[in-house]
């Protein structure tokens, strides 16, 4: 039986912290566990965090019981994420008592959040790392290695890591995340991002190539470029984004938006599959969306959260546009891609929100019917403006009635967008083999949905195109008709 694969898509925190898989080095005698909590982007940073600890003289390993260093890269986006890596330090704890010498480092956004304060609350943590900093651990490393704590929460104008390889540790080999912008200027009134992570800067186009083009040769056949806000992106020669106005004439000539990069990235690799996430539509420009249309390699899927549907509530979470505008953006998408695939992220029960704000919300959706979503009940966090100026007023229960009503119709309209792919023939690139059945391999289409299809002789890596002959509400099954023009 081949259940619904992409529920595994929905981010759930109790569901991650898997254990990056193994990066070694015969000369290495150290061992580094390393566990990944919340965004893509801190998944991504970790591979960049071991590709600096290997040269340090340390290999990863999965078992926590042989590590030398423990380091779990941490998420702050809801509180419930917090308390996760809570808790999974009191697991460290009892582990760090039949093995005294190993340390405990805290990576990230939780790291940036509390900083020292990290040390007096959790006596288990021996360092306390920012995410603008980890080409600090050496030092850092060396400090503990020394007996004492070690803080390093600064965070960077420029830093990008762009001249950082990462290690690719828990990998497929077939699809790979390659980051191109660090930070959030945006201040949504709810989120902690632009705290924890600082002001947004762009990556150096150059390393960005050469990374995509390195990635190919060693036979991987897709990236994510990724990024908080990544239509922002915007290269002028380095430094923040919002320094762009103090740059000279000839930096400005020369500079590289996100649409150009896109295009730079397709036509280095005519064959690679490329993606993007994440978008905000206050920053999603026609022009974007053209070089999505103009390039077959890049996927026909755009994730474009809204958080709500209802004007006062997005105008309370400083989100800079309206309803109406991003029904514009999607009828400009579907005008301009028109089997583009979209996907919300969205919060129920924020301050204020009335049962009028919640039935806006639900009419959006209705509007637009989107492939996926990420759904979540709002949380407070600390330091916010949301946290600073509102209270935090929607009662639980009625936080989790609202969030059940749209989860419910996400799935009825997740359905809608599946059974349109019913007869087609499409590409699928196959990642490996369907969690559910060992005689499948699993895959995605452009538009990013899931495919499950007989292995017959193809094999992981390959462009296969399936005919698509059933469904669920997020996955598609079919059979394989052979290799695409791709392949
Ligand atoms: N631009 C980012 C968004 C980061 S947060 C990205 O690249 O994904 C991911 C999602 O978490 C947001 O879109 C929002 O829906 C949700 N989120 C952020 N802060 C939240 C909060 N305080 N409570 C509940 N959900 C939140
Ligand atoms: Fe957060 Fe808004 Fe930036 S959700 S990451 S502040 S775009």
């Amino acid at each position: 039986m081949i259940k619904d694969e992409s529920v595994e898509k929905v981010i759930d925190e109790s569901q991650q912290g898997t254990p990056l898989a193994l990066q070694h080095n015969d000369k290495n005698t150290r061992k580094l566990y390393i566990e990944s909590y919340g965004c893509q982007m801190n998944f991504s940073d970790s591979e960049i965090v071991a590709s600096i600890l290997a040269n340090e003289g340390f290999n990863t390993t999965q078992l926590l019981e042989e590590a030398d260093l423990v380091l779990v890269n941490t998420c702050s986006i809801r509180e419930k994420a917090e308390q996760t890596v809570r808790k999974r330090l009191e697991k460290f704890n009892a582990v760090k008592k039949i093995n005294p010498g190993m340390k405990v480092g805290v990576l990230g956004c939780m790291a940036e959040r509390l900083k020292s304060k990290f040390l007096e609350e959790e006596k288990i943590v021996d360092m306390v790392v920012g995410p603008d900093a980890y080409k600090d651990l050496p030092n850092l490393i060396q400090e503990i290695d020394e007996g004492r704590n070690a803080v390093n929460v600064i965070l960077s104008k420029d830093e990008t890591y762009g001249d950082v390889a990462p290690v690719r540790l828990n990998s497929n080999g077939v699809t790979a995340f390659v980051s191109i912008t660090r930070g959030c200027d945006n201040m949504c009134t709810f989120c902690v991002v632009p705290f924890t992570r600082g002001r947004e800067r762009s990556r150096d186009p150059q390393s960005i190539l050469e990374e995509v083009n390195d990635l190919w040769e060693r036979g991987f056949k897709e990236v994510t470029l990724l990024g908080q806000n990544v239509d922002s992106y915007l290269w002028y020669g380095g430094g923040l984004k919002k320094d762009f106005e103090k740059a000279t004439e000839m930096q400005k000539a020369t500079s590289v938006n996100f649409a150009k990069l896109l295009e730079m990235v397709a036509e280095a690799q005519p064959k690679m599959r490329i993606r993007f996430s994440t978008s905000n539509p206050q920053d999603m420009t026609l022009d974007v969306i053209e070089s999505m249309a103009k390039y077959d390699n890049i996927c026909k899927y755009i994730h474009l959260p809204v958080q709500s549907g209802s004007n006062r509530i997005l105008k309370e979470m400083n989100r800079l546009h309206t309803r109406e505008e991003y029904f514009e953006l999607i009828d400009n998408i579907r005008k301009i891609i028109p089997d583009c695939a979209i996907s919300q992220d969205m919060i129920t029960g924020f301050p204020t929100e009335t049962e009028e704000d919640h039935q806006d919300t639900l009419s959006l959706m209705e509007y637009v019917k989107y492939d996926f979503g990420f759904m979540f009940a709002y949380s407070e966090r600390p330091g916010t403006l949301a946290e600073r100026k509102m209270e935090d007023d929607v009662p639980e229960e009625t936080k989790k009635r609202r969030l059940r009503e749209i989860i419910d119709l996400q799935q009825k309209h997740g359905h809608f967008r599946t059974r349109e792919h019913l007869g087609k023939v499409e590409e699928v690139l196959i990642e490996g083999p369907s969690k559910k059945s060992d005689a499948h391999w699993m895959g995605r289409n452009s538009q990013n949905t899931v495919v499950v299809f007989p292995k017959e002789n193809y094999q992981v890596g390959d462009f296969v195109n399936v005919k698509i002959n059933e469904c669920t509400s997020a996955t598609l099954i079919g059979e394989a008709v052979g290799y695409s023009k791709n392949n």
